[in-house]
């Protein structure tokens, strides 16, 4: 059979419908691994996929995508490891923010990440502040993001909200929650992807995810690309979304 066509971004961009796309990038160490190489070089494949991954996701139209780049759990891995995830971040923000504001991506961080070190919040903020104004997709990065974390932050502010009088305690619902999680403002979560073969959430994007679509595919992260993203998403334009309805 013949080579396979490329999909052609602006077909699916029109009518896939979906605004939120969030992606769970696993599987760099297993790259990594069938390679012979350190796991780093797993993580230094994955950066590039994700400079991939945000451009197409530009080209596709989507208004939000958001990256599961360090959870609230990978603190468990070595120190070495969490110091070159760190430090690829560092570079990534560094040497990607340029290109980013003039295609007007607004850079969003999720997550705790004023625990990180202060010259890493730092430049975050800046880069965050800096894109702030601008008119296109949102890039969201997820780091030392944990939904439990997110939910237990969103009801301290509640709780601490409803003791100073602001709110009633009875009165605090779903929009409220919403409006405390990490994610406030970013449009509502249409497709969960997650690369590498796992089929779980690892802590990402619980509230969020209650009617999004889930996809799962084999793929490593390190070999995500604009064409697999498009994949994703032609694979959720044909789901039948019901919201509980008929
Ligand atoms: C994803 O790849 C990157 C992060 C979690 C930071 P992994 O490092 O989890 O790769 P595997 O799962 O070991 O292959
Ligand atoms: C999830 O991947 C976290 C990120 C992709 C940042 P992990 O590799 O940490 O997840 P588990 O441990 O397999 O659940
Ligand atoms: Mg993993």
């Amino acid at each position: 059979m013949a080579t396979q066509a490329k999909p052609d971004l602006t077909s699916v961009a029109s009518d896939h419908g979906a605004r939120h796309v969030a992606i769970i990038m696993d599987g760099n160490g297993r790259w990594a691994k069938k390679r012979l190489l350190p796991r780093v070089a797993g993580h230094r494949a994955g950066v590039e996929a994700v400079r991939r991954v945000a451009r197409a996701a530009q080209d596709l139209g989507l208004e939000c995508l958001t990256l599961y780049a360090f959870s609230s759990e990978n603190w468990k891995r070595p120190a070495s490891e969490v110091a070159d995830l760190m430090g690829l971040l560092r570079h990534f923000i560094q040497s990607d923010i340029d290109e980013f504001h003039a295609n007007g991506v607004r850079l969003r961080v999720i997550g705790n990440y004023r625990a990180l070190e202060p010259s890493l919040v730092d430049l975050i903020e800046g880069a965050m502040a800096r894109t702030a104004g601008n008119s296109g997709p949102i890039i969201a990065i997820a780091l030392n993001y944990g939904a439990q974390d997110e939910m237990v932050q969103a009801v301290q502010s509640l709780a601490a909200r409803a003791a100073a009088g602001e709110i009633a305690a009875e009165a605090i619902g779903a929009a409220d929650i919403d409006g405390a999680l990490y994610t406030a403002g970013l449009p509502p979560l249409d497709l969960m992807v997650r690369t590498s073969g796992e089929q779980r959430l690892s802590n990402f994007m619980l509230w969020q995810a209650a009617y999004a679509e889930l996809y799962f595919t084999d793929t490593l992260w390190p070999d995500f690309g604009a064409d697999a993203l498009a994949q994703a998403l032609d694979a959720f334009r044909m789901r039948d979304r019901r919201f509980g309805g008929l």
